[in-house]
């Protein structure tokens, strides 16, 4: 038997990030649970926003923003991060900035993982902006990077260790991993 929960959009587990933009010149940076990819080829991700966010500002004015991913150590700086308005508390220093070529998407040197983007679309719905980013480079702090037939690659995720989240309000760590991509179709037992 199922039980009605309401309508909320009980999306599960939510990846948690980091995003970051330019607001007037100067690195702000904002958690992110509203965030997803759209697509690897081309690679496209996207944002959403509250249009009053300090943040939105920034996008808006550059047209680029990134989105880094931290690991479970960083979870106070995280959260606070989406605690404060960078309206009324300078959160630049907060991490360490780094730009790629497009020089206005701040990224943060402490998270493992750091995608510069480029809007390439983005409207408002309801209180919402949402920005769809084109991936113009991902980053990755080197101890995060390992060579598998020639191409260098992310590790384990267990090891990328980020932050899980759900609207339950609570954070949580990756579990362990389970199977592989397109592989696991070829164990079922049933021939439906
Ligand atoms: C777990 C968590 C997830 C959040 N996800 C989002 C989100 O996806 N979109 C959004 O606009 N705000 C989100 N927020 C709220 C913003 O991070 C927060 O309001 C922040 O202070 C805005 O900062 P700014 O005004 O400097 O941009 C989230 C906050 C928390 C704690």
């Amino acid at each position: 038997l199922k039980v009605k929960l309401g309508p909320r959009p009980l999306v599960y587990p939510i990846p948690i990030v980091i995003g970051g933009a330019n607001v007037h010149g100067k690195p702000n940076w904002v958690l992110l649970g509203d965030t997803g990819l759209m697509g690897v080829n081309p690679p496209l991700i996207y944002i959403s926003l509250h249009r009053d966010h300090y943040t939105t500002i920034g996008v808006l004015e550059n047209r680029t923003f990134s989105v880094n991913i931290p690991h479970t150590g960083m979870l106070a700086d995280a959260d606070y991060c989406g605690t404060v308005s960078g309206a009324k508390v300078d959160k630049s220093g907060l991490f360490q900035a780094f730009y790629g070529d497009t020089g206005t998407a701040p990224m943060a040197e402490e998270c493992p993982v750091n995608l510069e983007c480029r809007v390439v679309h983005d409207f408002s719905i309801q209180h919402r902006h949402i920005f769809v980013g084109e991936v113009v480079q991902a980053y990755a702090g080197e101890q995060y990077v390992e060579e598998r037939d020639g191409k260098k690659g992310l590790i384990d995720m267990t090891r990328l260790d980020p932050i899980l989240y759900s609207l339950d309000n609570q954070y949580y760590s990756a579990g362990k991993r389970i199977g592989e991509g397109y592989r696991e179709a070829g164990k079922r037992k049933s021939t439906a």
